[in-house]
Parts: structure tokens; sequence; C-alpha cells
């Protein structure tokens, strides 16, 4: 089992979700956030008055798969977030330990599937 947390942009969130869903995957955490990322939150504009970090807003995706699903889950979230340019987002994956569905008590793979 794997956690894949991804930042994007927010106004690809909708073609993101439809990418997902049309893959199976349709089972995800959605929450606003802050961030930044190599350029400090500035655009190459900036660059020159950078004082400080700057932070802005992207989407947070918390979505646990079973490891048959990671790599289509991946190849969607990517090719629906792309636009090319600074800022498209990160996708991070970690190693599950465990996953407990509350209402049945059913574990692991089960669980998350
Ligand atoms: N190393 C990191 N640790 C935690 N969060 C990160 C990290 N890198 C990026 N993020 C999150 O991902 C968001 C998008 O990052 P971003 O796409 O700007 O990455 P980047 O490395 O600067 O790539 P690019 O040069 O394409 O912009 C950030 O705003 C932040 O929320
Ligand atoms: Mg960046």
């Amino acid at each position: 089992m794997k956690l894949i947390t991804a930042f994007i942009q927010p106004h690809k969130l909708p073609e993101v979700k439809a990418a997902l869903f049309k893959d199976g995957i349709n089972k995800m955490s959605v929450s606003n956030a802050l961030g930044c990322g190599q350029q400090q939150g500035f655009d190459e504009t900036y660059r020159g008055v950078k004082h400080t970090i700057n932070l802005l807003k992207k989407v947070r995706l918390d979505i646990a798969v079973n490891d048959d699903f990671l790599d289509k889950a991946i190849k969607s979230l990517c090719a629906a977030a792309k636009t090319g340019k600074i800022g498209d987002g990160k996708i991070f994956v970690t190693e599950l330990s465990q996953c407990i569905r509350i209402r049945t008590n059913e574990s692991g793979n089960e669980a998350i599937g």
C-alpha cells in the first residue's frame, strides 16, 4: 500500500479528479494548502526583488492506493495536472503500513480498495 500526496494548481482539480475517476481511483482526500517550490513562491518576474518566501495557494490530494494502482494513479495525475509551466506541482509517494475501515474493521488491501 502506498500513500500518494500531490500538490497541484487549484484550477486543475476538476481535470485531475475526472482523470482519477476514469482510472477507477475514486477515494481521496482534498484540502487547500499553501506552499512554494524551488522558485520560493515567486515567478521569474519577481526574482530580482525577492526578499522572503511567498506562499502560493495549492490543492493537496491524499490518495491511498493498493500497489497495483500506483503507476496508473501517478500517470493520470501527471497528465491531467501538467501545463508545462513552473508551479505545476509535485507528487510524493510514501509506504503505507496500515489502513482500517472503521465501520467494518476491514484492514489493509480490503479497506483501501
Ligand atoms: N520539497 C518539497 N517539500 C514539500 N512540499 C513541496 C516541495 N516541493 C514542492 N512542494 C509543494 O508543491 C507545490 C508545487 O511545487 P512546484 O510545482 O512549484 O515545485 P518546483 O520544484 O518548484 O517545480 P517547478 O520548477 O516546476 O515549479 C509547492 O507550492 C509546495 O506546496
Ligand atoms: Mg515551483
